[in-house]
């Protein structure tokens, strides 16, 4: 049984990994990146290579990823701002009748579970936007976002993940020693791990 759709028109790179329940159509895929299931990917789409495209995830025509993004899981993209289902006199629009806004999302950027962004915006290199944000304004790099509408929260000031929000003092170690104590584990030696080995565990 058929349990992906994947149309001629769409280019893979090498080593592109595509779980099930999966509709690509018209797009482009860099290599090694990955799609999870239940994936929408649409026509004119774009997306680098060594990405992470979580599952139930919708990519909507116009949006641009740049390499190595993370999409977390169940986030929109929006391509319309006023859409309408008709024009004025009932008829069903068809693509003529609306225009396509572009989204992108540079380099590094991540962007947490079930957040929403509205469309013409940039998501700045390496910024990282909140779980169930609503991203209306361009998000800067190195920077993270939450809320809706998202805002600032802070300036990311290196990559270690646990330190990633930029905290100049303690609380990302904090973080870890609280999970630590209610779980029994050694959450606390994960500061020391990449992004990518935490994201493969
Ligand atoms: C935003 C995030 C990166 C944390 O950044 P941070 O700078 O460390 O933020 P903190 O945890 O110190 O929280 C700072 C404030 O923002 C709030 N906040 C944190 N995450 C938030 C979110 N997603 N939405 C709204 N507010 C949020 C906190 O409640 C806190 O508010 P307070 O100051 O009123 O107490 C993290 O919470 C997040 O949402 N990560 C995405 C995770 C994800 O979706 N992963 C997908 C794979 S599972």
């Amino acid at each position: 049984m058929q349990t992906q759709r994947i149309t001629a028109d769409v280019r893979l790179g090498t080593n592109v990994k595509i779980y099930d329940f999966v509709n690509l159509y018209g797009c482009a895929i860099g290599e090694n990146t990955k799609i999870g299931t239940f994936v929408e990917i649409q026509k004119g789409v774009t997306i680098g290579k060594n990405c992470k495209i979580s599952s139930h995830t919708f990519i909507c025509e116009g949006v641009m990823i740049e390499d190595e993004v993370f999409i977390g899981h169940n986030v929109t993209f929006i391509n319309d701002v006023y859409p309408r289902a008709t024009e004025a006199n009932g008829k069903l629009q068809t693509e003529t009748d609306w225009v396509c806004i572009p989204t992108r999302v540079k380099a590094g950027a991540s962007i947490g579970s079930g957040a929403t962004l509205l469309c013409g915006i940039t998501v700045g290199e390496n910024a990282i936007v909140g779980a169930g944000s609503v991203v209306t304004k361009d998000v800067p790099p190195n920077t993270i976002v939450a809320g809706n509408p998202a805002r600032v929260l802070r300036k990311i000031h290196d990559s270690n993940p646990a330190s990633a929000a930029g905290k100049n003092d303690d609380s990302g170690k904090q973080f870890f020693q609280r999970l630590d104590k209610t779980y029994g584990n050694s959450f606390s030696s994960w500061e020391q791990r990449s992004v990518e080995q935490l994201q493969n565990f």
